[in-house]
C-alpha cells in the first residue's frame, strides 16, 4: 500500500484535467497537496472537491512561466509546511499548428510554460531537497516528444523536459532525490478533446489498447513514483500510453 502521510506535494496546473487527477490521487494517499495554477476559480473548486472527499489540499496561485512567481511559491510552501517532499510538474499548454504556419509567439508561449516552467519550479525545489537529502520530482513530458504532426513547439518543449529530467537525476541522485519523467500518450482530457475528429480517430488508431487513456491511469503511475517503494528509480522516462506508438 502506498501511504504518503506527512508528505507535502506541489502539483502544478492542477485546477483541472490531468493535474487535478494527480492532485486527487496524491491527496487520497494522505499527502497534503498544494494545487498550483493561474486559474483561481478552478483551483479553488479543485480544493473543495478534494476536501469534500475527506482529504487535504489547498491552492496557491502561481505562474510557472515566471521565475519569481515559481520561486516564491516554493518558498511559501516550505515556509508554511516546513517541507516539500514531492513536486509534480504538470502545467502545460498546447498551441498546435503545422510548422509552416507556427507563429513565433505561439512557439515561445509553449516553450515558456512547458519547458522553462519546469526549470523554474525545479531549481528552487532542488535547493530545498538537496538540503533535506530527500525528495521526489516527477515531470510530465509527453509521448509527443518523439515527434507529433502539428506539435513542433510542444514536442520540442517535452523533449527538453526529458533532457532536464535526466540531467537533474544525475545531479541529485547522491542527495537521495529522485527525478523521473512520465510520458502520457493520448489521454482523454480537455486538451485532447480539442483535436479535430479525424485526428482523434488517427491518434486512437496508433494505440495498441484501442482507446484513449484516463487521467487516473497517469495519476496511478505518479503515485507509485512518489512513494517510498520507488526510492531506487531515477532518471527514467516512463510511458503511460496504452502501447501508443507515434
Ligand atoms: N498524423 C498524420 N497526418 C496528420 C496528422 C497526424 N497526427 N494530423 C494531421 N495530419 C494531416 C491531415 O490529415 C492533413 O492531411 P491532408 O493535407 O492530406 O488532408 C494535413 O496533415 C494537415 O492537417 P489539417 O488539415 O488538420 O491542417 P490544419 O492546418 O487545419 O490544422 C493542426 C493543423 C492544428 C495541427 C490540426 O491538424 C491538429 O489540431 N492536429 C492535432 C495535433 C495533435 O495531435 N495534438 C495533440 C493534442 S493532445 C496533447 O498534446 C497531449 C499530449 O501530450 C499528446
Amino acid at each position: 500500500m502506498i501511504d504518503l502521510t506527512g508528505k507535502t506535494a506541489i502539483v502544478t496546473g492542477a485546477a483541472r484535467g490531468l493535474g487535478f487527477a494527480i492532485a486527487s490521487k496524491l491527496a487520497s494517499l494522505n499527502a497534503h497537496v498544494v494545487i498550483t495554477d493561474v486559474n483561481e476559480e478552478g483551483a479553488s473548486s479543485a480544493v473543495d472537491d478534494i476536501i469534500n472527499h475527506g482529504f487535504n489540499a489547498e491552492y496557491m496561485l502561481a505562474d510557472v512561466s515566471d521565475y519569481n512567481s515559481a520561486d516564491s511559491l516554493v518558498e511559501k510552501v516550505v515556509k508554511k509546511h516546513g517541507r516539500l517532499d514531492i513536486l509534480v510538474n504538470n502545467a502545460g499548454i498546447n498551441l498546435d499548428s503545422m510548422l509552416h504556419k507556427l507563429e513565433p509567439d505561439n512557439w515561445q508561449k509553449v516553450i515558456d510554460v512547458n519547458l522553462t516552467g519546469v526549470y523554474n519550479m525545479m531549481k528552487p525545489a532542488a535547493i530545498h531537497m538537496r538540503q533535506e537529502e530527500s525528495g521526489r520530482i516527477i515531470n510530465i513530458s509527453s509521448l509527443s516528444w518523439l515527434g507529433n504532426v502539428g506539435q513542433a513547439n510542444y514536442a520540442a518543449a517535452k523533449a527538453g523536459v526529458v533532457g532536464l529530467t535526466k540531467t537533474a537525476s544525475k545531479e541529485l541522485g547522491k542527495k537521495n532525490v529522485t527525478v523521473n519523467a512520465i510520458c502520457p500518450g493520448f489521454i482523454d482530457t480537455d486538451m485532447t478533446r480539442g483535436v479535430p475528429d479525424h485526428v482523434w480517430d488517427l491518434m486512437v488508431s496508433k494505440i495498441s489498447m484501442g482507446k484513449a487513456g484516463k487521467p487516473e491511469d497517469v495519476a496511478n503511475c505518479i503515485a507509485f513514483l512518489a512513494s517510498e517503494q520507488a526510492g531506487y528509480i531515477t532518471g527514467e522516462v516512463i510511458n503511460v500510453g496504452g502501447g501508443m506508438i507515434l
